[in-house]
């Protein structure tokens, strides 16, 4: 049966962003992309899982060991790429371009999640929805508008359903004005993709609930005052980063937006060890775009990579 004979949203469906499960729905059954009928029947290979998982991990198990996993892994690599994880799906290891458990490491001392709904703002497969859960949030719906990311996600789904972690085939702008509010909002790695920075700001605080929080993350340029890059070009072999800023920048975007209330929980400089190439990402990654012969600035010229995580509260 094709996997998009059943709708993957049925239980998100049956709560209060049902409104969002419809969206997400259409949109999926609507779509011509032209990989997707391949990426389906791929899905369709994989095996039905069951309930067995443990998302406080590293790499969140999805589903038991499978009985053929050398079936499974040859069906799993045909949804590459696989960017974000590590993930344990029944029984194999993905082993992604990003250590994407670095990043949670630096931010999950700092959230308190239990409860709470969350929305994730450029979620790529979900990765970080089941470390959510895991930490005690009652429900994460993701949005990403990259469709090979929703792929991964179905077939996460289906190696173990039932979890109340979503990915719809979405972009922030795709949000109907009346979304319901979020308890918690996320916006990680998307800001510098947009061309008008304080608006997205303003659409998170629009997307969260009063009193409750925002997590931020982004490219930030290192040092003191108020300085924004604007690579006009590309960015680490990236076209669409339009907008990089200081620390001092950013919170000054944050005021604009309304959001004057927040706390810089990291500032990391992202490694190779971080995001490289892998078997399940083969394309070029972090090494392949920055100077070979001094790696602390781009194959552009701009300072290589720096991140800055951010915990916002909304005024209750
Ligand atoms: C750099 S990745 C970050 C993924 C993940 N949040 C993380 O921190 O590792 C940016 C993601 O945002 C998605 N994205 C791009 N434009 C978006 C938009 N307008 N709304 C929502 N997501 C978007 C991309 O498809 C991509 O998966």
């Amino acid at each position: 049966m094709n996997s998009l004979q059943v709708d993957p949203y049925a239980l998100l469906h049956t709560t209060e962003f049902s409104g969002l499960a419809r969206l997400g729905w259409e949109r999926l059954r609507k779509s011509r992309h032209g990989d997707l009928p391949g990426w389906l029947d791929h899905i369709d290979r994989l095996p039905v899982g069951n309930f067995n998982c443990d998302l406080n991990r590293d790499a969140p198990v999805l589903g038991a060991p499978v009985e053929e996993p050398g079936m499974l892994e040859k069906q799993l690599l045909k949804l590459q790429p696989w960017r974000k994880g590590p993930l344990q799906l029944g029984g194999i290891s993905i082993d992604t371009e990003w250590r994407s458990d670095l990043k949670w490491r630096r931010i999950a001392p700092h959230l308190e999640l239990g409860g709470c709904s969350v929305l994730d703002i450029g979620c790529g497969n979900g990765y970080f929805g089941f470390r959510m859960l895991g930490a005690g949030a009652k429900l994460v719906v993701g949005i990403d508008p990259t469709l090979i990311f929703v792929m991964q996600w179905l077939a996460m789904q289906k190696m173990c359903p039932g979890l109340k972690n979503f990915v719809l085939p979405l972009g922030i702008d795709d949000l109907p004005a009346n979304t319901k509010k979020f308890d918690r909002v996320f916006s990680m790695g998307v800001l510098y993709h947009r061309r008008q920075p304080v608006e997205h700001l303003e659409q998170l605080k629009s997307l969260t609930r009063p009193g409750g929080q925002i997590v931020l993350e982004t490219l930030v340029l290192k040092g003191e005052g108020e300085k924004i890059l604007d690579p006009q070009g590309r960015y680490c072999r990236m076209r669409n980063v339009h907008a990089i800023p200081t620390l001092g920048s950013l919170l000054r975007w944050l005021e604009q937006a309304g959001l004057p209330d927040a706390v810089t929980l990291d500032v990391s400089a992202t490694t190779t060890q971080e995001q490289r190439s892998t078997r399940w990402m083969t394309f070029e990654s972090l090494q392949q775009c920055l100077d070979r012969e001094n790696p602390f600035f781009t194959v552009e010229g701009h300072p290589a990579p720096v991140r800055a995580a951010l915990l916002i509260k909304t005024c209750p």
